[in-house]
């Protein structure tokens, strides 16, 4: 029970990974507020929690906004009386050819991944630096936060920039006790994801560019995010955790 008494604000906590991570942060006694821009799906992994008598409240937030955002942090910690951890994980991906990627485009998901992430960040930060609390968060990163993948300009320079203000915020917070970490998953079978094991040579393509030649599952995302979240990481922060099945790790010969 390595959060009892905590609260956890996690943003996109209706999807696929964010379900898990609510549910194993309620499983180690954290109070969990969910937060998500589609408030029935917040409501039902909120359901999921407290069916297994867990803690949790859902919030509608749109992560793009400031004001949306501000007022989620507020809300969570009026409702649970302080906040610990954020799990900043709302994300959006485009599949596009770079020549057609439309600017549209281009701004939702820098907006959700990247300014949402700084959005978050900051709201949170600036919440436990006024109330003289410490802490930890952990932004959702990407193996494409670290390499490249065709057809996901906007998504692959959002996660780089990710890793790269999770250094920063780890710089400017450490000095008042906020640890500040990412996790960069590989593909992790999700909502997202769903279409790529729909066609069985698409999915055999997406085993075999993990060295353990399989895809991930949101649980072994969400552990890697307690962990960074928990004392046991007391000492890191400003790292991205690869946690990709070997993704990362090299090329198949
Ligand atoms: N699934 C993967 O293979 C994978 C791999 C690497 C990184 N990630 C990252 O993990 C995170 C979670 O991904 P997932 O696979 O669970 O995705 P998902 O699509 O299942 O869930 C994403 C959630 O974010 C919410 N959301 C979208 N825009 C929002 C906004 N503006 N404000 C608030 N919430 C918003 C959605 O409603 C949804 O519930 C994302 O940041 C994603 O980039 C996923």
């Amino acid at each position: 029970m390595r959060f009892q008494g905590k609260t956890v604000v996690v943003t996109g906590a209706g999807g696929g990974i964010g379900r898990d991570v609510c549910l194993h942060f309620a499983r180690e006694g954290a109070k969990v507020a969910a937060g998500d821009l589609d408030i029935a799906m917040a409501e039902r992994v909120v359901s999921d929690v407290t069916g297994e008598g867990g803690t949790a409240q859902a919030f509608a937030v749109d992560v793009t906004s400031p004001e949306s955002v501000n007022a989620f942090i507020a809300e969570a910690d009026t409702t649970f009386s302080g906040l610990d951890v954020l799990v900043a994980n709302a994300g959006v991906r485009e599949i596009v050819p770079v020549l057609d990627l439309p600017f549209e485009e281009w701004n939702r998901v820098i907006d959700v991944n990247l300014t949402g992430v700084f959005l978050s960040c900051q709201a949170f930060a600036r919440n436990l630096v006024a109330a003289k609390r410490t802490g930890a968060i952990v932004n959702l990163a990407s193996t494409l936060g670290v390499s490249a993948a065709p057809q996901r300009a906007a998504y692959t320079a959002s996660k780089h920039a990710v890793v790269g203000l999770t250094k920063e915020l780890a710089m400017e917070l450490g000095a008042q006790g906020i640890r500040v970490n990412a996790v960069g998953p590989g593909v992790t079978r999700t909502p997202m994801t769903e279409r790529y094991f729909q066609e069985p040579e698409y999915a055999e393509k997406i085993r075999s560019i993990h060295a353990l030649h399989r895809w991930g599952e949101p649980h072994e995302i969400a552990k890697a995010i307690l962990f960074l979240a928990s004392d046991d990481a007391s000492f890191c922060t400003g790292t991205t955790l690869m946690v990709d099945g070997g993704w990362t790790a090299g090329k198949a010969m």
